[in-house]
């Protein structure tokens, strides 16, 4: 199978292309059924319609794992609950509920602003999966508050709320008009922690390419997939470490800023 490749296309038919238990860690971002405005798909499908087609993405996933896989799923308040269940129920098992908690969410006019995403991380298999925890701890408060003696050297393994800016309009880091840019660091954490140097990232809902850019710098193989030609070149270009060229190109006019990404 040829790795390190993009493909332009829905992830749903290319990833029945592929062969079985050939992936080491999947993180999917797909959309979140909440009416943001992509290039080509809709993000307003009835609820049948986004609950069967979650099960059939979710479903090819299953099978392109290996039996040590792990998968993690980015998903909103109003389909977590359902997206917990189709994992469940195709056979993954549960390991976490993360929170990312996000400083700079979307004001609301009549409810409570949005700081939170859910991400679902189950394995394949039960006991075997791999959990790199070496390389992603953390000092802990016994060692950063208290100074507590019994305090271990090697810090902790991190909470499951995860605290990680979202990466807006005016950030550094945008790559330009993509409503829904991951940040690096959130990437690099779960690509750490559920994969080693060599094995296969697939993301099956590209974007910007962020799990690719991220999978590369740590030098593990990557696969991914986008339906849009205009967020697929921009994934090609990133890759190519084009960054300037892309945010040249993709530049967003101050008054349409507020209507891409504030969504809610
Ligand atoms: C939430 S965004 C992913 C953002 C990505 N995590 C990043 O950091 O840039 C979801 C992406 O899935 C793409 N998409 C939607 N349906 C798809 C499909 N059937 N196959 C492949 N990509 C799809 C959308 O065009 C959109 O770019």
């Amino acid at each position: 199978m040829e790795v390190n490749k993009v493909y332009l296309g829905d992830c749903i038919e290319i990833m029945r292309t592929l062969p079985d238990a050939s992936v080491d860690l999947v993180f999917a971002d797909p959309p979140f059924n909440i009416g943001i405005k992509y290039d080509v798909h809709n993000d307003n499908m009835p609820y049948e319609e986004y609950y069967k087609w979650s099960e059939k993405w979710i479903k090819e996933t299953y099978r392109l794992l290996k039996n040590n896989g792990s998968i993690y799923i980015a998903i909103g308040d109003e389909f977590a609950a359902e997206i917990n269940i189709i994992l469940k129920r195709t056979g993954f098992y549960f390991r976490n509920w993360i929170i990312w908690y996000y400083t700079f969410g979307q004001n609301q006019r009549k409810k409570f602003n949005r700081t939170h995403t859910h991400i679902l991380y189950f394995t394949k298999n039960k006991e075997r999966f791999t959990f790199n925890d070496n390389n992603i701890r953390v000092p802990s408060a016994r060692q950063l508050i208290y100074n507590d003696k019994r305090a271990k050297p090697i810090g902790k393994i991190p909470d499951d709320v995860w605290q990680f800016p979202r990466i807006c309009g005016t950030f550094k880091e945008r790559i330009g008009k993509h409503p829904c840019q991951m940040p690096e660091d959130l990437l690099e954490l779960i690509i750490k922690t559920s994969s080693n140097e060599g094995d296969l990232v697939l993301d099956p809902f590209g974007g910007t390419g962020t799990t690719a850019v991220v999978a590369k710098k740590l030098k593990r193989n990557f696969i991914t997939m986008e339906i849009s030609k205009e967020y697929y070149e921009i994934i090609i270009k990133r890759l190519d470490g084009k960054v300037e060229e892309i945010k040249r190109n993709n530049k967003i006019e101050p008054e349409k800023q507020k209507k891409l990404f504030d969504f809610e």
